[in-house]
């Protein structure tokens, strides 16, 4: 079978910086689930042309879940043959992903899609419910924690590096109810899977976190 590597954790907890080097070291590929519930909460926007967007309308959230455009390469992330890669990381699209995170058909949508990408050699698979949920057979599953404070201030640099504009206050604010929203919905709530290493990386580098993977993967 083709080996996976599941790593969940709460917003801004390092798990993409990980995933993706530690995928990188191996040579798999990488998937970032969160990005496929952004690139929805991008289209949804993108469509309602500044009206409201119909948070209770399931059934066309669900809809543009399932005909999601999107395509990945390298780093690039694509909606329908437009570089997004930038969009889809506003504070904005971060907390719309997550309302409709909420809604089950809306999970169900992009399940198969996930699916698709363990292919050979392997995959390394990041979001919340990658060890839980779709990949729960997986050969090592991992749940990164960090501190709020932590986050907040990776989230901060992360921010300004691609040019949004951005404030601790709001940014801790922010993560923490997004956090309770993740943790207490129904459906697939974040949570560590069965069998998954807790590595907070409160005081730890990309590199050391990556490094423990690494490990916990070769043993
Ligand atoms: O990880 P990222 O911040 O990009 O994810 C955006 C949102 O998508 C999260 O806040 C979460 O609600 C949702 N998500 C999810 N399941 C995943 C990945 C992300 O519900 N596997």
């Amino acid at each position: 079978p083709i080996p996976v590597i599941t790593i969940d954790g709460p917003t801004a907890s390092g798990k993409g910086t990980v995933a993706q080097r530690v995928a990188q070291h191996l040579g798999f590929h990488y998937l970032d689930s969160g990005a496929l519930y952004r690139l929805t909460a991008l289209s949804v926007m993108r469509r309602a042309n500044g009206n409201p967007i119909p948070l209770d309308d399931e059934h066309a959230l669900a809809k543009a879940a399932e005909h999601l455009h999107c395509h990945f390469s390298g780093a690039h992330i694509f909606l329908a043959n437009e570089d997004v890669s930038n969009d889809i990381r506003a504070e904005a699209v971060g907390n719309l992903a997550s309302k409709i995170a909420a809604i089950p058909t809306v999970r169900q949508a992009l399940y198969g899609l996930q699916l698709s990408f363990r292919q050979h050699p392997g995959l390394v698979a990041d979001g919340r419910d990658m060890g839980t949920v779709i990949f729960p057979h997986a050969g090592l599953k991992v749940f990164l924690t960090a501190s709020v404070e932590a986050r907040a201030l990776r989230r901060y640099k992360q921010l300004i590096d691609k040019g949004f504009s951005a404030n601790m206050e709001d940014l801790s604010k922010d993560l923490t109810e997004r956090d309770a929203r993740d943790s207490n919905r129904s459906s697939a709530p974040l949570k560590a899977a069965e069998g998954a290493y807790l590595l907070d990386t409160s005081a730890m580098t990309a590199d050391q976190a990556v490094a423990q993977v690494l490990e916990w993967y070769a043993a």
